[in-house]
């Protein structure tokens, strides 16, 4: 991978070089096993930071919850510290991100969370949460694509919780998912990025008559 940029290889050429990261909130402490050919490999990125702290805590109970692009595993790991009775199903395009996702979850005795490539998670998932740091430079469409698939399994009182900086189209994201008919709203504001809330999908005139 000689562009670093692209994290979201499916298989990183990078050559593995190990290193940890410290995840350190109010209730999660943990250490977590990173890789060059991941996002963030160096620290926890002050998005998914933002996220994790000012974002809701998951709902209670036997629940089923995502973390949208995964990587290493920061947000499904908080996701199961938080409500150990959920399944956190953990989901990223790159096979090493899902190894250390995974790892990193078993290390912690995380058992709710089940690291999945997309095309693995079961049809009909409906969730109750979804929290995702998504990944921007796919491009406008790609992402487009990959919120419309994702939020459609939201349950009826699911909501999802995205951070996107500012300088990258946060804004301009959160009115394209409002006019898609998946209601947003902006909980947070800090340091160039948005925390958008979203909700499952409401009927309007630009998606009347569209599949789910
Ligand atoms: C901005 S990173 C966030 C990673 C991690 N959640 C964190 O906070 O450190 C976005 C992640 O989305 C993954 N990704 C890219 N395209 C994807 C897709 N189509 N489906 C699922 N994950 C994808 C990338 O590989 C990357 O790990």
């Amino acid at each position: 991978m000689s562009d670093p940029q692209q994290y979201w290889a499916n298989r990183p050429d990078a050559a593995s070089r190990p290193g940890e990261v410290s995840l350190l909130l109010p209730d999660v402490d943990l250490r977590l096993t990173t890789d060059r050919g991941v996002f963030s490999a160096n620290q926890i990125d002050r998005g998914t930071r933002f996220l994790l702290l000012d974002g809701p805590p998951p709902p209670g109970g036997p629940v089923d919850l995502m973390d949208l692009g995964c990587g290493y595993g920061p947000i499904a790991c908080t996701l199961a510290t938080r409500n150990p009775e959920a399944t956190v199903w953990a989901v990223d395009v790159n096979e090493r991100a899902r190894e250390l996702c995974r790892a990193n979850a078993l290390a912690a005795g995380l058992d709710g969370v089940r690291v999945t490539t997309p095309d693995e998670v079961p049809d009909g998932l409906s969730l109750a949460g979804l929290w995702s740091n998504p990944p921007i430079r796919i491009g406008k469409k790609a992402l487009h694509d990959l919120l419309d698939r994702w939020l459609s399994h939201l349950a009826p009182d699911g909501t999802a919780h995205l951070v996107v900086q500012r300088h990258l189209g946060a804004d301009s994201l959160a009115k394209w998912l409002d006019a898609r008919g998946w209601p947003t709203t902006r909980r947070g504001s800090r340091k160039g990025f948005r925390l958008l809330d979203v909700g499952s999908r409401t009927e309007t005139s630009a998606n009347r008559g569209r599949p789910e």
